[in-house]
């Protein structure tokens, strides 16, 4: 338990950790790649710890010189060696869910898929289905973990996402480097296309194309040679928050990626009346990345349809912070996915905001949220186990009139070991 007691603003200059979704993928490409990858800015959490040690299992020899360099000795494209028991995913879905198209392409070996209590409950039937019509023999618990991976010669399919998810996409991405002939995903809205930019810059050969079709053609090798990860927008979302809500405020984060399907949430945030500005632009990891600098706003409210939600869906818990000091109503349609996080977010954060007294109504498919421009009053409020929702506890708690105790702040650990300290480090109050 934390009590985050209310401020008068955020100020000065930090960096966030690296990206996490970045990461999780370095990692992986590393070791189906060749030779040495040297990950430089790699994101430390419990996640991308999993994503290490589930390399390892699989025979990859992984050094941690640094804490955030970290060089992965590539096993080349069919090399993973199946463990004897189980390989555990932990909390991270981007692991159990990228990891399975890998897998599904190592010819005649066995693997099974695990993870902890939440991850075990969140859907898998949706990359299972795809992985099978490629020719995998998968089996689920019930279309969940823990999942037995069969993996047999692939072939390439055309597939339509029922669900915008990166996760998906890069699963069957993946599994389409070992597949013969070429592998077409539709996404029905652009999600994440970090996957997209690592393997080309790995040499694979992979084309987008307008309405949102990714074509992947077999590949003989990879190799990402050096990987400098940027620092990750949805860490940085919280801190960007407080900045805008609290007058006090004065302050830059730098090198951040900036990938535009990821920053949603900056986007919404300008309509609402944010001032935020990106400067320094430049790339790193072949992601555009900036430092962003932001001040105090006042905000109006802003509605999020199911087109915009896959580009701040790990932000719409703070958005929902962000509505109920807006001035008006806000609504989110066609977030449904937030139901299959870490926790159901839909309900979570509905349940978390209501105990601090803002007024929050639950949707099917997202929420509604009634904001009043002075300061919620606070309280005590629940992680549900899950990272983003102690982020939104800590900013609630320094916008709030009395602050706030959040139960299962430890969570923060997932994506971001250190944030309670480096929020710490910026608050004035
Ligand atoms: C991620 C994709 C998103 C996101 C998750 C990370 C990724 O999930 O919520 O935190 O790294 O690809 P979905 O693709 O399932 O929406």
């Amino acid at each position: 338990m934390i009590a985050v007691a209310p401020a008068t603003g955020v100020r000065g200059a930090l960096a966030v950790p690296g990206d996490k979704s970045i990461s999780h993928r370095a990692v992986l490409i590393g070791a189906i790649g060749e030779g040495e990858t040297r990950i430089s800015g790699f994101g430390r959490s419990a996640d991308t710890e999993s994503t290490i040690a589930a390399a390892r299992a699989l025979g990859v020899r992984v050094d941690e010189p640094e804490d955030d360099l970290v060089v992965v000795h590539g096993v080349r494209l069919r090399g993973l060696r199946a463990p004897e028991g189980p390989i555990d995913c932990g909390n991270a879905g981007t692991l159990a869910r990228l990891l399975a198209g890998i897998l599904a392409g190592q010819q005649w070996q066995q693997f099974e898929l695990t993870g902890d209590e939440s991850l075990r409950a969140r859907p898998m039937e949706r990359i299972a289905e795809p992985l099978a019509r490629m020719g995998a023999g998968v089996e689920t618990e019930g279309g969940r973990l823990p999942m037995g991976i069969d993996a047999r010669p692939l072939h390439g399919i055309e597939y339509e996402l029922p669900v915008a998810s990166a996760q998906v996409k890069s699963a069957i991405l993946l599994a389409g480097l070992y597949a013969q002939g070429k592998t077409v995903v539709a996404e029905p809205a652009p999600t994440r296309d970090h996957t997209e930019r690592m393997l080309r810059a790995a040499g694979a050969r992979l084309r987008v194309s307008a309405g949102g079709l990714v074509t992947v053609w077999p590949a003989d090798r990879l190799e990402l040679g050096g990987l400098d990860v940027p620092g990750d927008f949805s860490s940085a979302a919280p801190f960007i928050l407080a900045a805008t809500l609290l007058p006090g405020s004065d302050l830059i984060l730098s090198g951040i990626d900036i990938n535009p399907t990821r920053t949603g949430f900056l986007h919404v945030l300008e309509r609402m009346g944010g001032r935020i500005s990106a400067f320094n632009r430049r790339s790193a990891g072949g992601e555009p990345v900036a430092d962003l600098h932001v001040t105090h706003a006042e905000l109006v409210a802003a509605e999020i349809g199911p087109e915009e939600v896959p580009t701040l869906i790990d932000e719409l818990p703070l958005f929902a912070l962000a509505a109920a000091c807006a001035r008006g109503t806000s609504v989110v349609k066609g977030a449904q996915e937030l139901r299959a996080k870490e926790s159901d977010r839909i309900e979570s954060v509905t349940i978390a905001l209501r105990a601090l007294g803002i007024r929050i109504r639950e949707r099917h498919d997202g929420f509604g949220v009634r904001g009043v421009p002075t300061r919620p009053k606070g309280g005590g409020m629940r992680t549900a186990g899950d990272h983003r929702l102690a982020m939104v506890g800590a900013v609630a708690g320094l916008v709030s009139r009395e602050g706030v105790r959040i139960e299962g702040a430890e969570d923060v650990s997932i994506s971001f070991p250190g944030f309670f300290e480096l929020l710490d480090s910026v608050t004035e109050r």
